[in-house]
């Protein structure tokens, strides 16, 4: 089949972009690079072997996209494109708002027009809000979001539904990740944020290649088994299989269904930088220091729905996860090269 990944050259796309084209689909990427390289694209073809139809645009420009399924004839669509920065989202909500609503409008009214009714939807964890009942199930009732950008998850959620009530021909799989990290093992493609880190795993390469002095654990009094925060930590590449499973689930189902993807285990921030000192053979400086605002104790999927309906689980470990991710950061310690860009 071939399949169209809005956002597909940036960090979790583009490596469903390998698994996609390794289980012999075909895809079309669109993204701005507002946060990707299209070196992202080129390594993606390097791994596979395959060449992908991609089209650098905006998301938001309906007649853009019109004249992307002009061309390329697709099956289904993954939507990853999106801003995802927690703090800026607070700084600059209209920009969030207006970026990742607008898409989604934009992407259902093009993906119609051209009679594909199949989406398969980023959503996060975020959506549980500050909800503390672990493990989180997907009929836990939506929490209240604790920033903007969790905000435009949760509405995009609900367009969504919203769609398929008002023309049943739709079929929607939203996706909940839950902390997605790690790197392909090739060491090709990986996480490469621009500006300052938002997420635990990226400034722990970063300190770990000593571009930062040491690690900041945030809080060491929250009511977890160490007192740091516990998380459910997934490898990207599972992830990418996720996506696999969902656009094939799509393809023959109609209706709405959401699906957390995540390990169903949890493990703290002290956990997470023993593992990386383990399995990279490495010492990892670190202090603790104030709790992050907005943070919650512990967040950790049930993973049953996947697992049961997609025939989905994760299979990588934690030492996977923290292998693969310095793999990727030591063979690329300033990222994608800026000069092919
Ligand atoms: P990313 O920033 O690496 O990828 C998003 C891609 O979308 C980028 O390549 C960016 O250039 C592109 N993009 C943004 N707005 C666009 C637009 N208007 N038109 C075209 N392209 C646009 O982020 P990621 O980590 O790969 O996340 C992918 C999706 O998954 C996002 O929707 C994100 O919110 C969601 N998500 C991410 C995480 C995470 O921790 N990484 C967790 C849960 C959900
Ligand atoms: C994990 C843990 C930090 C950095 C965020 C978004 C969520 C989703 C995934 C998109 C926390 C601690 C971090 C550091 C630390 N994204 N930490 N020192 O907050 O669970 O989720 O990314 O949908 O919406 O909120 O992930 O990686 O930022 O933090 O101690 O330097 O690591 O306090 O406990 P989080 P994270």
């Amino acid at each position: 089949m071939r399949f169209l990944l809005t956002g597909g050259a940036g960090y979790i796309g583009s490596h469903t972009c390998v698994s996609l084209l390794n289980a012999g689909h075909d895809i079309v990427v669109i993204d701005n690079l507002s946060n990707s390289s299209p070196v992202a694209i080129e390594r993606v073809e390097e791994i596979t072997g395959k060449k992908i139809a991609f089209y650098v645009g905006d998301c938001c420009d309906e007649d853009f996209l019109n004249e992307v399924l002009d061309n390329e004839q697709v099956d289904a669509a993954v939507h990853f494109a999106g801003l995802k920065a927690v703090g800026e989202s607070v700084s600059i909500p209209l920009r969030y708002y207006k970026n990742n609503i607008d898409s989604t409008i934009a992407l259902c009214n093009a993906l119609a027009a051209h009679n594909v009714k199949r989406i398969v939807f980023s959503s996060s964890a975020t959506v549980y809000g500050n909800s503390e009942i672990v493990p989180m199930r997907e009929d836990l009732p939506l929490g209240v979001c604790t920033n903007p950008y969790g905000w435009t998850k949760w509405m995009n959620e609900q367009i969504l539904r919203d769609l398929h009530v008002s023309d049943p021909e739709w079929s929607v799989v939203l996706l909940r990740y839950f902390n997605p990290v790690g790197a392909h093992e090739s060491g090709k493609i990986g996480e490469d944020p621009s500006g300052i880190p938002n997420n635990l795993m990226p400034f722990i390469c970063q300190t770990a290649a000593g571009i930062r002095k040491e690690l900041s654990i945030f809080g060491n009094d929250y009511d977890t088994p160490d007192g740091t925060c516990v998380r459910d930590y997934i490898h990207v590449m599972d992830l990418a299989d996720g996506h696999l499973k969902a656009l094939e689930y799509a393809t023959v189902h109609q209706g709405v269904e959401t699906f957390n993807l995540g390990t169903g285990e949890g493990y703290s921030v002290y956990q997470m930088v023993a593992a990386f000192e383990r399995a990279n053979h490495l010492t990892l400086p670190h202090r603790d220091a104030p709790r992050r605002p907005g943070d919650i104790a512990q967040s950790y999927a049930d993973p049953a729905k996947a697992n049961r309906i997609l025939g989905w689980k994760a299979t990588h470990t934690l030492d996977d996860m923290c292998r693969d991710a310095w793999n990727w950061q030591s063979h690329n310690p300033t990222g994608y090269p800026k000069e092919d860009a």
